[in-house]
């Protein structure tokens, strides 16, 4: 009996610390991030999205607020192409750094995505809340190369022209990615 009761108070200890520490890095993190949340985007949908997305080996694809790094891994396995992902949710960091561990290509770096340069990236990956979308048009114009693929889930870059809207006909992965080219 007391076997049990001191696994259960084991496990609830975990629960708790894994619940405080998403609570502690969704509230620290929030200043910065202004409301976007760490949610993954559902496997299935990201590789919908690399359909949809031609990447040369040795591009460079940054994910700004790369969660647990998914959108870095399944770029590098399916194109080899440099992947790179901004990430300030602690808990979010902490897992893309254990999931990418031994993988070469992938950096994920604990910084703050608006304070990055961003003007060697390829391809530019984005999951964020829409109101931040206007400020992030106008730092994607003034530092993105031309020909640099913005693709932003969900949400349209208010004043952009998708070059392709892509989604799949699968309920609940049907909702819609962005694509735009930069002139
Ligand atoms: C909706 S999640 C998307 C995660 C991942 N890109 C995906 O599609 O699975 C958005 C992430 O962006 C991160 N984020 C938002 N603003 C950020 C910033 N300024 N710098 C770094 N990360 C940021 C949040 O912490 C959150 O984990």
């Amino acid at each position: 009996m007391t076997g049990w009761v001191v696994t259960f108070l084991v496990l609830a200890g975990v629960l708790f610390a894994v619940k405080m520490t998403y609570a502690l890095s969704v509230a620290f993190a929030l200043p910065v991030t202004r409301g976007a949340l760490y949610v993954s985007t559902p496997r299935k949908r990201i590789e919908a999205f690399a359909d949809a997305v031609v990447i040369k080996p040795g591009k460079v694809l940054v994910d700004l607020g790369c969660g647990d790094g998914r959108v870095l891994r399944c770029i590098r396995r399916r194109f080899g192409a440099q992947a790179i992902g901004y990430e300030l949710n602690l808990l979010a960091y902490l897992k893309a750094r254990l999931l990418c561990i031994g993988r070469r290509g992938i950096s994920v770096r604990f910084r703050d995505f608006w304070k990055a340069d961003l003007s060697d990236a390829d391809v530019i990956f984005c999951y964020l809340f829409p109101d931040v979308l206007p400020d992030l048009s106008t730092k994607l114009g003034r530092e993105l190369k031309p020909g640099t693929v913005v693709v932003s889930a969900n949400f349209a870059i208010p004043g952009w022209h998708p070059e392709k809207v892509q989604r799949i006909d699968h309920r609940p992965y049907s909702d819609p990615f962005y694509i735009y080219r930069m002139s």
